[in-house]
């Protein structure tokens, strides 16, 4: 199997406390890989580790074959040019419209004809099931359509990464499992697309996520498919898949 990311032996500190301690991961390519684990585990902090928004206080990060760890800030420009990203409140300019928010990444990145763009911008909002939206402004669509948005204007530009920091968080159910399985559908149809997904969502994590990494005390407990963590006999592991509070994982 190929990796498209690779952390090697990485430690962050902010002051005197150590979120990522030594941590090894390895991300395959063209994949869902979910990053699990209970809030504080430095879950968004790995991420913003890949985007190169921190730095590593030690250790080694390989995107695609390079070592990134000490790229400069033109270089990271460029880098972050190939990553898609969808946050938690997706965060759409409420003055522009549907069409408009989705250009935008586009014309950032000035690579094609006007035309061009129009056409691909039409092209993802389909492919997210908002064909003929273009025309209307956030304020007037469902927090799910909202979203829908989000995840048109982070495929525009066919990133070959994509990460979604808890997509679904603070959603209803049923929306939440429409993103979640949208996501799934996006990342099935582009084969050469790796998602990364940060998810408190364990269940649509071990029903569709190819492959789960799940975060404790700044390190790997266990990574793999969802059959490694449903047969896992790792106490720690086995609390947080059935969401017990009682049990050896430590709250601070
Ligand atoms: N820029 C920063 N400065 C200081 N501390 C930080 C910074 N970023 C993160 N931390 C700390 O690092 C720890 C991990 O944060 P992180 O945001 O990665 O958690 P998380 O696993 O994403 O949690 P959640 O599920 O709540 O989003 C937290 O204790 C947080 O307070
Ligand atoms: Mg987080």
């Amino acid at each position: 199997m190929s990796y498209i990311i690779e952390f090697k032996h990485v430690s962050k500190s902010f002051g005197r406390h150590k979120v990522l301690d030594e941590l090894d991961l390895q991300i395959p390519k063209g994949r869902i890989t979910f990053i699990l684990g209970k809030s504080g585990e430095g879950k968004s902090v790995t991420i913003k580790h890949i985007m190169g928004l921190l730095k590593p206080d030690q250790g080694r990060i390989i995107v695609n074959g390079v070592d990134i760890t000490d790229y400069t800030i033109e270089q990271l420009r460029d880098y972050r040019k190939g990553f898609g990203m969808l946050f938690q409140n997706a965060a759409l300019f409420d003055s522009m419209s549907v069409g408009e928010n989705v250009l935008f990444p586009l014309i950032e990145h000035q690579r094609d004809k006007m035309s061009i763009m129009l056409e691909r911008v039409e092209e993802v909002l389909t492919q997210v099931g908002l064909p003929n939206m273009q025309h209307k402004y956030p304020p007037e669509l469902s927090t799910g359509q909202r979203k829908r948005v989000g995840l048109a204007r982070a495929l525009v530009t066919r990133p070959k990464i994509i990460l979604y920091d808890e997509p679904t968080t603070g959603m209803d159910p049923l929306v939440s499992e429409m993103i979640d399985s949208l996501i799934v559908q996006l990342s099935r149809e582009e084969q050469d697309l790796t998602s990364i997904v940060i998810s408190h969502d364990l269940k649509a994590a071990l029903a569709t996520g190819e492959n789960l990494l799940f975060l404790y005390k700044g390190k790997l407990a266990l990574g793999g498919p969802p059959k490694a963590f449903k047969e896992s006999t790792d106490p720690v592991v086995r609390q947080f898949f059935a969401g017990k509070v009682e049990g050896p994982m430590e709250f601070f």
